[in-house]
């Protein structure tokens, strides 16, 4: 098959795209948080061309993307005062609710689960494509499973070229890091996965939230996800990926000492002087943490390479929108983190 590129730019690409997912097509799309691989969500066979263009385990649900955030009763009931209140403040935005499904959401999108996941992007092009599909597009990370998202449409071909029908490139995209995730079926919510609505954002509105296991540590293997994306390896590059942590010195004695031919450095661009012996690749500037968001997926694909044997990373602290970074290099390193020194 030959994958259509479609720009944003280009007038027709919204009915082209819209003509393409009603037809039971996949079209990658663009949104502020990484590139969906987007199917007609309500269509169980355009949903299951999603899950073998990823390679991704069939019990791990789909968000459904709507053009507006009124549509969230389309598709879910029982939906809280709560959700209407995130509703209002962060969509469209990087949130994503999980709310009971209605019995119109296929079990295909929602790997089997009573909830579905619902997201309203903040993507001017991806939501009139949405709208003019006149369906809900149940669309994961364009990535294939287990690798680092995709944030460019390049990202996108470089995963999927010639296997599906289509790619919209609306360029890089803006967060960087997928959408936070928020269970509304308890009370008080929990959070299931952070990004670019932060914590602090939430508390902020609801006054209450619990934060999973999940998003912290490494569950145990018979623990059951309440994400089912959380139990599954991610983000991962073909190397070791081994966070240092602590003070920016030490950290650098450390590596600098370690350090072997075929390994690589993922660091913060004030500390490349230290590293200039050691590869470095900077992902953004650790006085910056949205360009660090923004930076992180198209390092570690960079550093997706056969012949990098091992990455040293190093991770900022604190909260906001460094806890989603923090978040997801933790799970590419499978939590494999060195503190060194005393605290920052
Ligand atoms: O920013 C995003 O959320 C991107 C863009 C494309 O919107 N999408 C995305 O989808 O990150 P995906 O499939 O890569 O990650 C969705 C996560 C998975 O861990 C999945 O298990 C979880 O959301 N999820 C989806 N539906 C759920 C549900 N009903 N209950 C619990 N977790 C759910
Ligand atoms: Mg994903």
């Amino acid at each position: 098959m030959k994958t259509l590129y479609l720009p944003a730019s280009d007038p027709n690409t919204c009915d082209a795209a819209a003509k393409i997912l009603r037809e039971g097509g996949l079209v990658a799309i663009p949104t502020e948080t990484v590139y969906g691989l987007g199917a007609n969500g309500l269509d169980p066979e355009a949903v299951a061309k999603i899950f073998v263009a990823k390679g991704r385990p069939n019990d791990n649900p789909l968000i459904l993307h709507v053009a507006d955030p009124i549509q969230m009763e389309d598709f879910a009931y029982d939906i809280p005062a709560a959700a209407y209140l995130l509703a209002e403040k962060f969509w469209p935005g990087p949130l994503t609710m999980i709310l009971p499904a209605k019995p119109i959401v296929p079990k295909s999108t929602t790997g089997g689960l009573k909830t579905v996941g619902i997201r309203c992007p903040d993507n001017d092009t991806t939501r009139e494509i949405i709208r003019l599909a006149g369906v809900p597009v149940a669309a994961p990370s364009a990535n294939l499973s287990k690798k680092p998202s995709t944030v460019t449409a390049q990202h996108v071909l470089h995963d999927h070229d010639g296997k599906i029908d289509a790619v919209v490139d609306g360029g890089h995209c803006r967060v960087g890091v997928e959408s936070t995730i928020v269970d509304l079926t308890e009370r008080p919510p929990r959070l299931l996965r952070p990004g670019g609505i932060t914590p602090e954002q939430i508390f902020e509105v609801l006054g209450e939230l619990t934060v999973d296991k999940s998003v912290t540590q490494e569950l145990d293997p018979d623990e059951i996800a309440k994400a089912p994306g959380m139990k599954y390896i991610h983000y991962t590059p073909q190397a070791d990926v081994v966070i240092i942590s602590g003070d920016r010195e030490q950290a650098a004695d450390y590596i600098n000492h370690f350090f072997e031919p075929g390994d690589r450095v993922m660091c913060f661009e004030e500390e490349l002087e230290l590293y200039r012996n050691c590869a470095p690749l900077a992902y953004g500037r650790e006085a910056d943490p949205e360009s660090l968001s923004a930076g992180l997926f198209d390092a570690l694909r960079e550093l997706d390479d056969p012949a990098i044997k091992r990455i040293f990373a190093r991770c900022p602290e604190g909260g906001g929108i460094a806890y989603a970074v923090q978040n997801r290099l933790k799970k590419a390193a499978g939590f494999h983190i060195i503190r060194v020194g005393g605290a920052k």
